[in-house]
């Protein structure tokens, strides 16, 4: 089976095929597969768009399946936010250290152990001819006051992932891919697929 990966973030390709490379025949990205399309992101929940991004990729392609990922971070002291906003929460054309620099701005009179937050993934696998599945992965976390490594990208630096006492951004690719909420969205959709064969 061919699949797509309906994105243009070079990372989270990267972290999808590592995990998915057993289960396809071929994993392309957008680029790979020399497809230009921009998908309006304008779901209320990560799932909606999961699904909207997968359907629209897998219309303009000639590939078996479109696979996509939705995701974000969600700060309960800020009622959720910033949520499906993640990727432009300081505004349209503005990059992660822009985001970065808002968040912490938001939370910097936040005390500690108000600081919860999740990673949130929505995982949407569109098939021909086939039900589409959507499952949702999610990890927990504390908001840093200052960032912290150098790894993965987005908002890794300022979560603080309290088993291991480090941030995203200090964990290898493989420890993240082992634990993060796309990992675990993922694995969800492994289930799936498996269930289906049944
Ligand atoms: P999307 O491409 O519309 O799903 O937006 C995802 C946004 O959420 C990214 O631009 C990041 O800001 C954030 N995000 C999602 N997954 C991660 C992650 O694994 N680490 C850090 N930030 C993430």
């Amino acid at each position: 089976m061919r699949l797509i990966i309906a994105s243009n973030n070079a990372h989270k390709v990267t972290e999808i095929k590592a995990i998915l490379a057993p289960y396809f025949n071929s994993i392309q990205s957008l680029k790979d597969a020399g497809i230009d399309i921009d998908v309006v992101e304008d779901g209320k929940t990560f799932a909606e768009n999961a699904l909207k991004k997968a359907r629209e990729v897998l219309a303009v392609s000639d590939a078996d399946a479109a696979l996509s990922d939705d995701s974000g971070l969600e700060v309960d002291a800020l009622c959720g936010a910033p949520g499906v906003y993640s990727a432009r929460y300081a505004g349209e054309g503005h990059d992660d250290a822009a985001n970065n620099e808002k968040l912490l701005a938001e939370m910097k009179d936040v005390p500690v152990d108000k600081r919860t937050c999740r990673f949130v993934s929505a995982v949407s696998l569109v098939r021909r001819n086939c039900e589409p599945i959507t499952v949702i992965g999610t990890v927990e976390g504390k908001l840093l006051f200052s960032p912290r490594g150098t790894g993965g990208f987005g908002y890794d630096p300022l979560f603080l992932y309290e088993p291991s006492g480090k941030s995203f951004a200090e964990l290898s690719a493989q420890e993240k891919n082992e634990i993060s909420h796309r990992a675990r969205a993922l694995a969800a959709l492994r289930e799936a697929m498996e269930r289906e064969r049944e």
